[in-house]
């Protein structure tokens, strides 16, 4: 089953109302002309907009960081699925691991994101990953399992074709610290293995695992030719054009 890559940047807190125009351009630039691999970026919420701009009518994609679990009223701060949506962003990100630790999300309420982000017609990526203290304690796979099956309870397969997932462990992230080529490998085949036991085995054979962490040019190549990694999620790296483009120029 042939799965075209994506390559995500999670732009996080980070960029300005001009930086975040100018990073647009380098990455449109850089990354426009790519066929072989799809290209999406995820600036802060202010900020959407400025890159639509730049991004208009090219094949890069828009998402925001983070979306709200309801639909809409008196939730001070949050944004909504159709917010998102109608501007034209055709993404979200759901379940950050930053977003669980700083704004204890469960996996729960992860599931009713990723509900909301299917309704108003986005791609969620459904972010999952273990702690260091999880991995020393031999319980990876049974985080990761809960994660996927409390995130993705009750999804229709229909449903499921349009989630992407990301493997992020997150001793791995802004931490320099990579998971080897083999350790990412065994926990996505991990979770392909469980999705087809959740949604059947074509869903699972369709569904793209990104993995995310400290990915860099320089790693990106063996960590993506791995056979059950389809992308990356990338934070730090994407804020360069330069080495945003080189990440997405190995994934083809
Ligand atoms: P990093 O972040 O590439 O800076 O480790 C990845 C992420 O948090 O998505």
């Amino acid at each position: 089953m042939d799965r075209k890559p994506l390559i995500a940047g999670n732009w996080k807190m980070n960029t300005d109302a001009a930086s975040s125009a100018a990073l647009a351009r380098e990455v449109l630039q850089r990354t426009g002309r790519l066929r072989s691999v799809d290209v999406a970026v995820f600036p802060p919420f202010p900020l959407i907009p400025a890159v639509l701009r730049v991004l208009d009518g090219s094949a890069i994609g828009v998402g925001g960081q983070d979306l709200s679990a309801e639909a809409e009223g008196a939730f001070t701060g949050e944004v909504s699925a159709t917010m998102l949506t109608s501007l034209g962003c055709g993404y979200v990100l759901v379940g950050h691991s930053e977003r669980r630790e700083y704004h204890l999300e469960s996996d729960e309420l992860v599931r009713r994101k990723v509900g909301r982000a299917l309704d108003a017609g986005l791609v969620p990526i459904v972010c999952v990953g273990e702690k260091l203290a999880e991995r020393d304690a031999g319980e990876t796979f049974a985080r990761v399992e809960r994660q996927v099956r409390v995130g993705l309870d009750g999804l229709t397969a229909a449903q499921m074709a349009r989630v992407v997932i990301a493997y992020e462990p997150v001793w791995a992230i802004g931490t320099g610290r990579t998971a080897t080529p083999a350790q990412a490998e065994e926990v996505h085949e991990f979770i392909r293995n469980l999705l087809a036991s959740m949604f059947g085995s074509d869903v699972a054979a369709a569904t793209r695992i990104l993995y995310g962490g400290s990915v860099k040019p320089g790693n990106a190549r063996e960590l993506m030719s791995q056979k059950d990694v389809d992308g990356a999620l990338v934070g730090g790296a994407s804020l360069s054009g330069e080495g945003f483009a080189a990440i997405a120029e190995n994934a083809g």
